[in-house]
């Protein structure tokens, strides 16, 4: 059974540097191409193009196969693609200039060059050469911080239409030799393109990194630039056992603290509607959102229900971040804002929902049984607490994410961990609460319920 007319595989398989492939010879602008060509022509109930690896002929990249006829079409160019689309998928006729016509050929060369790839990866193996994803990976912050320093230094806006070099590092105010090798590599990383020494952003980059742009995540990327910074102390934690480069929030910079409400505020907007749909506001007149930073979520909460109230804690140099989100949703009528300390303030009484989202992780285990037995006391009767988290599985070892968060608090907090299900489970039913339940969400975060009997 077919669902489509037609199946199109394209190859866009990544090789290490020098070794030839569709991804280095630009199969993403040939997918672009196609994809666009595609919607253009009204085809896409017709034609359904799936992204490959390797086909095995990758010296003649970008290669795509067609189904159901199995038509190999090689060196595919963007230029090349509205005259394919039209030829082989509205004349259905195959375009006899980029098509593998030889098939035992074709079946030959693409044998030899498994032969050849074999024949390599053993004699690497023999001479205890890294394998390539390793040595990638032990690689990978070069790139990460190349354009953690693009941002830093808003590169990208400084950019704008396209700029030399020379005259990016005028704006920048820094070396020109300097700007131009960043720009250099930039380029090759594929963030810009460069044509006769000008620098022009790609549109991804231009949408997310350039002052104006709709989605402006610089704020929100400032706050990675400042996890480098800790992360770079990993080895001295790992020995300490615990951060060697804490600060109290208030001893922290108003732009450290700035960037990283604006990271939560991404974070909280991709979130939050699957954390209203999950939890509901049926029966929640009240409710309190413990360390509630930006105010997404109270803000999300109270947009879904006209009855619901809402009450924000945070520390007061959050307070303003939050107050500004809140009056720019115009709900300063329905959440209110209140100054406090979560480790050891009473957090009030009568509430039907308490909601404590990306805290747990910040508090060791002591600290979190503690917090618990003060939500559960400010809930009434029936009243659910909702931690939102990154929550590991028992062995600790998945998912990914919260493994590596746990890091994260260990070189940015005291004593701070992702925690597993089960030890959520233990705090919540020490400190009273029935029917704890774990709401896996889609993305990194998932939720722990427990109902005060
Ligand atoms: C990781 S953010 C989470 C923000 C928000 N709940 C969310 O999920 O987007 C942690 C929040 O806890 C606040 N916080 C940290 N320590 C606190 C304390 N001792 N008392 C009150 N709030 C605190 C921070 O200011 C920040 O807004
Ligand atoms: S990399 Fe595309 S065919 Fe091999």
């Amino acid at each position: 059974m077919e669902p489509y007319r037609y199946h199109v595989f394209v190859c866009d398989q990544q090789k290490p540097e020098g070794v030839p492939c569709c991804s280095a010879r630009g199969s993403a602008r040939t997918i672009e191409a196609l994809r666009r060509e595609i919607a253009a022509r009204h085809l896409g109930d017709q034609v359904q193009i799936t992204v490959c690896g390797s086909l095995g002929v990758c010296e003649r990249g970008p290669n795509v196969v067609v189904y159901p006829e199995g038509v190999w079409y090689s060196s595919v160019q963007p230029a090349d693609v509205p005259e394919l689309v039209e030829t082989h998928f509205q004349q259905g006729r195959v375009l006899e200039r980029l098509v593998n016509s030889d098939a035992a050929a074709l079946k030959a060369e693409i044998t030899g060059n498994r032969d050849k790839m074999l024949a390599a990866m053993r004699a690497k193996d023999a001479a205890g050469i890294l394998p390539d994803d390793l040595a990638q990976t032990l690689r990978a912050f070069q790139e990460s911080r190349v354009l953690l320093t693009a941002v830093e230094l808003d590169v990208f806006t400084a950019i704008g239409e396209g700029r030399s070099g020379v005259e990016v590092a005028g704006v920048l105010r820094t070396d020109p030799r300097a700007t131009e090798m960043l720009l250099n590599a930039l380029a090759a990383m594929g963030t810009l393109t460069k044509q006769d020494g000008v620098f022009h952003n790609t549109p991804l980059i231009a949408r997310y990194f350039t002052a104006g742009a709709p989605d402006d995540s610089r704020a929100a990327t400032m706050h990675t630039v400042h996890l480098w910074e800790r992360w770079s102390t990993l080895t001295a934690c790992v020995r300490a056992g615990t951060s060697v480069s804490y600060q109290e929030h208030a001893e922290r910079r108003e732009d450290w603290t700035e960037a990283f409400i604006a990271a939560m505020h991404r974070n909280a907007a991709e979130r939050a509607p699957h954390v209203v749909a999950a939890v509901g506001t049926e029966g929640v007149a009240r409710m309190l959102d413990v360390g509630g930073g930006s105010g997404a979520y109270s803000i999300a909460f109270a947009k879904a229900s006209e009855k619901l109230r809402a009450d924000l804690l945070d520390l007061p140099a959050v307070l303003p971040i939050a107050q500004r989100h809140i009056e720019k949703a115009a709900l300063t009528d329905r959440i209110t804002t209140r100054a406090g300390d979560l480790r050891t303030d009473k957090l009030g009484e009568g509430y039907n929902l308490v909601f404590v989202s990306a805290i747990c992780h910040m508090l060791n285990p002591d600290e979190n049984l503690d917090l618990m037995k003060r939500c559960y006391a400010a809930l009434a009767p029936q009243g659910r607490l909702v931690i939102q988290d990154f929550i590991l599985e028992p062995n600790k070892t998945a998912p990914k994410f919260a493994a590596l968060f746990a890091l994260n608090m260990l070189v940015g907090t005291q004593a701070g961990s992702s925690y597993s299900e089960p030890e959520y489970a233990a705090w919540l039913r020490e400190a009273g609460f029935q029917e704890v339940r774990h709401i896996r969400l889609p993305g990194p975060s998932g939720l722990i319920v427990g109902t005060r009997g």
